[in-house]
């Protein structure tokens, strides 16, 4: 076993000692969007500082827990919080959380973020679909000896965002009269924002929105075979393209701005998975 395996395993087995349901659908809940898990019935609450090994977010706005429930009678386990590999944390870390969820039991994963938006037809607010990603300017979450009871070295990343579930997404999302955009997201270390030549820099390389988290989760959940949706809400246009310098404060504030809309598409969402 590699470290990678036998931390996950100790985790593992603090979460099966307090918990007894099998979740199906997994849910990362980005800045401001946590509010969603309050929906869920039936709810347990494992915080993360409690679990053997588990990295801890230090960023205000990211809550630390699991919440579990059920929503329309799915399982589902929902992350309040995630760390970034800005903290300080190696990419394995930053991965163990989804990794872990995998092992629970989940086989799908919702993943949500806030971002920047790149593409000149999005504003603050917009909901983009994930359709693919760019992870090269962050290290590969797979980087060292393999944990080959999780997935094989050398996986495929041709369809990481599933098609059936993006169809879903805007299935819901014209039921609900929300106009969901789509695109590509491009993960970079942060934790400064970008540069207004970064920008220039990712849309010439064919990015839509930018952020800080995501594309390496999507990463290691496709190594174990999950079967992976994506959300970003994009809660300001990126450097350069307006004038306004750019605020994790106006990041939290449009967050909870759009969380209504947000709200509205994932549950719809969930409904139909
Ligand atoms: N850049 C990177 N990450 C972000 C941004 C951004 O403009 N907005 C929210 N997260």
């Amino acid at each position: 076993m590699t470290i990678v395996e036998e931390d996950l395993k100790k985790a593992y087995d603090y979460i099966k000692e307090n918990i007894s349901v099998k979740p199906d659908i997994a849910i990362i809940l980005g800045s401001g969007l946590g509010g969603f898990a309050e929906y869920f019935d039936d709810k347990e609450i494992i915080e993360y500082k409690n679990i053997p090994g588990f990295p801890v977010s230090t960023v205000s706005g990211h809550a630390g827990r699991f919440i579990f429930g059920r929503l329309y009678g799915k399982n589902i386990i929902a992350m309040q919080g995630r760390v970034h590999y800005y903290e300080g944390y190696s990419m394995d870390r930053v991965v163990m959380p989804v990794r872990l969820m995998k092992l629970m039991g989940a086989s799908k994963l919702l993943l949500t973020n806030a971002s920047g938006g790149i593409n000149d037809s999005f504003e603050s607010g917009t909901l983009m679909a994930i359709n693919d990603h760019i992870t090269s300017f962050v290290p590969s979450p797979l980087i060292g000896k393999n944990p080959d009871n999780l997935g094989v070295r050398f996986p495929d990343m041709s369809n990481v965002y599933d098609k059936e579930l993006l169809n879903l997404l805007h299935e819901a999302a014209n039921e609900l009269d929300i106009d969901l955009k789509d695109g590509v997201y491009l993960q970079t270390t942060g934790p400064n924002y970008e540069t207004p030549a970064e920008i220039r820099l990712f849309k010439a390389l064919g990015a839509d929105a930018v952020g800080m988290s995501t594309a390496c989760e999507a990463m290691a959940a496709m190594h174990m075979g999950m079967r992976i949706a994506g959300i970003s809400c994009i809660t300001n246009m990126a450097a350069g393209i307006n004038p306004t310098a750019l605020s994790h404060e106006d990041v939290k504030i449009t967050a909870d701005r759009i969380s209504d809309k947000f709200t509205k598409l994932v549950k719809e969402f969930i409904k139909k998975i």
